[in-house]
């Protein structure tokens, strides 16, 4: 197999998190039909070529853009954390959004990403790596990068590592998403802005009403950029009504 990917143009691979199925330990359609089933994939989606072209490190860009375009999240100035930041194409898109860089006459903003694996150094961005969200440390660390110690948008494209058990994988993933809205809750602006992946299940429901509680507008979205087959949803949650301190 090896051999084989070492003869692959390197377009092949335009994206550094497409996960490798017959990599994923425990998952149950290895084998060759899933490499096959993979490779066709990867050839035939357009925003792995997309991704390629634009110098993003992954489709999953899209996935972000699509949902500011449509929701407008992001702009100059803003605080934001980007959970599950690995390999780092949501941060790409944020560092460009709320100028990071300071590139653009405008406000600065900041951009913290954190995530259990290595990130490649990103410029405006601040990583964290082999950081857990579980981690009862994680909120400090954040809270410690953040002018004022409060961010202006949490974002979470988190996912554990899929063990072949659904149920697992989905209390897990639900974990995940309660996790990331604690920290939200300790951490973001009234007013400030959460958009978390979730796997649409039965209980994607009780997270919702969860979120509603804490938000004046919450939405449901499935980007163009995901996936049909994949059962990732996105909850973005506006206008936080908590009672941090306003910095
Ligand atoms: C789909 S990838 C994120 C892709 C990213 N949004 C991008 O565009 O480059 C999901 C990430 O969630 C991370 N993750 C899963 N569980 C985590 C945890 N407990 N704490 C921090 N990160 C976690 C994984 O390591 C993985 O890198």
């Amino acid at each position: 197999m090896h051999s084989l990917l070492a003869f692959l143009p390197g377009s092949f691979f335009p994206t550094r998190c497409a996960r490798l199925p017959w990599t994923c330990p425990g998952r149950a359609s290895s084998g060759k039909a899933a490499k096959r089933r993979w490779f066709a994939r990867q050839i035939s989606d357009p925003f792995v070529r997309q991704a390629k072209e634009e110098g993003y490190r992954c489709r999953s860009a899209f996935k972000l853009l699509q949902m500011d375009s449509q929701f407008g999240l992001l702009r100059p100035g803003l605080r934001v954390v980007d959970c599950g930041a690995a390999p780092g194409s949501w941060s790409q898109v944020v560092v460009q959004r709320v100028n990071a860089l300071g590139v653009q006459a405008r406000p600065q903003g900041v951009v913290i990403g954190l995530d259990l694996s290595p990130i490649d150094a990103l410029p405006g961005a601040i990583f964290l790596d082999h950081c857990d969200i579980h981690n009862a440390e994680t909120q400090k660390r954040v809270q410690h990068f953040l002018p004022g110690n409060i961010a202006d948008v949490i974002l979470s494209d988190m996912a554990p590592n899929a063990s072949g058990i659904r149920q697992l994988d989905q209390s897990n993933m639900m974990l995940l998403c309660y996790t990331v809205l604690a920290l939200a809750e300790s951490t973001l602006q009234p007013g400030g802005s959460f958009l978390c992946k979730l796997w649409n299940g039965a209980d994607a429901g009780t997270l919702r009403r969860h979120v509603e509680t804490l938000f004046k507008d919450v939405r449901q979205v499935k980007p163009l950029a995901s996936r049909s087959e994949s059962a990732e949803i996105y909850f973005v949650a506006r206008e936080y009504c908590g009672q941090n301190k306003v910095i």
